[in-house]
């Protein structure tokens, strides 16, 4: 079993949720709440975490975590936080369930309305070392959200706005590929995409970090070889470890920016009605950022093409978008029920997310708009 110690001690392998107890423990967390959603309780990974772990069935559960993660739900959760008087949550999902207990972290320990802790309101200064725990146990592999400082949450006014602090990094995460094999294959190739494009956009980040630079080209290597065998047997059980591994060095590498796919993907998102998922949009936007930033990758995009087992000047591109189509994702926005009216206004709103700032090259909203209709 591999231990690794970045800033979350992370417990990887299959089988690892048995050692929830000793986590929880490690974490400081003596009475949790377990965030998670209903399709987590279906499936019967609750019940299954809970037996294996050994926790008792008097725990809270929140298990109404919606595919986004709202300012709405976290408020509800935190209800029950101060009900059972909780000193710290377990998030037991994907990357909304993760996000909102990062959400209700920062509630249950700070004054003020969540908005006022959004990245772009100046929040990261207004997150302290008084967040609540949490412990994460991701049952996909893509957002890497178990060992990253952000969380995505959708406001009550439709905005949908980052968190972002050191302070909301899991004190634990409980990696078990067992608990992803259950994924059905659209959803392993979406959340796969996501890793990747984590991966290649924090490497062409113009922000100088070359440990986060070898992280990010080691997942995207990695996520290469074993998405479309995960996407094709889910239950090959190395595969889905690769992935978990791919995932969390997607996230690892965050410390260096993410860019233009992120800044389209999550106004996109935040069209709650649409109900688009975060890495089927991220898989559709890849190629027209990577035609958009080529011009200033000289020296990122050789060894992409090296990652991604192209020859040299190849297209990534191209490779990308043949690669997404292959695993069976609709490759246009159209194609995904985004109305072509409302891409001016997503335009506009990519200059203003946290991650328009680290694309490989600056964007204008003209850009934006060119980059949009090309993915429609
Ligand atoms: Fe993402």
């Amino acid at each position: 079993m591999a231990i690794i110690s970045y800033l979350t001690t992370v417990r990887l392998d299959a089988g690892a949720r048995r050692y929830l107890g000793d986590d929880l423990k490690a974490a400081g967390i003596l009475r949790p709440l377990m965030i998670t959603d209903r399709g987590i309780v279906a499936a019967g990974l609750l019940d299954d975490v809970c037996r294996s772990g050994g926790l008792d069935q008097g725990v809270p559960v929140y298990d109404a975590t919606p595919a986004n993660p709202t300012e709405e739900a976290a408020i509800d959760a935190l209800a029950l936080y101060r009900e059972g008087r909780c000193d710290g949550m377990i998030a037991l999902g994907g990357g909304s369930a993760m996000d909102l207990a990062k959400a209700v972290a920062v509630l249950a320990a700070h004054e003020g309305e969540l908005q006022s802790f959004a990245v772009v309101n100046g929040g990261m200064a207004k997150i302290t070392a008084a967040t609540a725990p949490v412990l994460a146990i991701p049952t996909t592999a893509g957002t890497g959200s178990e060992v990253g400082r952000g969380a995505i949450i959708s406001f009550k006014d439709g905005r949908k706005m980052g968190l972002l602090s050191p302070y909301l990094i899991p004190k634990r995460a409980i990696c078990d590929p067992e608990l992803t094999l259950g994924l059905p294959p659209l959803l392993t190739a979406a959340t796969g995409m996501d890793a990747i494009s984590h991966c290649i956009e924090c490497f062409t980040s113009p922000v100088d970090n070359p440990v986060a630079a070898a992280i990010a080209i080691d997942g995207l290597e990695r996520a290469i070889k074993a998405l479309p065998r995960a996407v094709a047997d889910g239950s090959d059980i190395m595969a889905r470890r690769e992935m978990m591994v791919a995932a969390m060095e997607g996230a690892l590498a965050f410390q260096k920016g993410l860019g233009a796919v992120h800044a389209l993907s999550h106004p996109l998102g935040g069209y709650r009605e649409l109900k688009l998922h975060h890495g089927t949009l991220n898989a559709v936007l890849l190629p027209p950022v990577l035609r958009f930033n080529e011009v200033v990758c000289a020296t990122t995009y050789p060894r992409l093409r090296q990652a991604v087992g192209l020859k040299e000047g190849g297209d990534v591109a191209n490779f990308m978008a043949q690669f997404a189509e292959r695993l069976e994702i609709p490759m246009s926005l159209s194609a995904l029920g985004v109305p072509e009216r409302i891409l001016s206004e997503v335009a506009k709103a990519a200059m203003l997310d946290h991650t328009h700032a680290t694309n490989a090259r600056p964007a204008t909203e003209a850009d934006y708009n060119a980059m949009l209709r090309e993915a429609f």
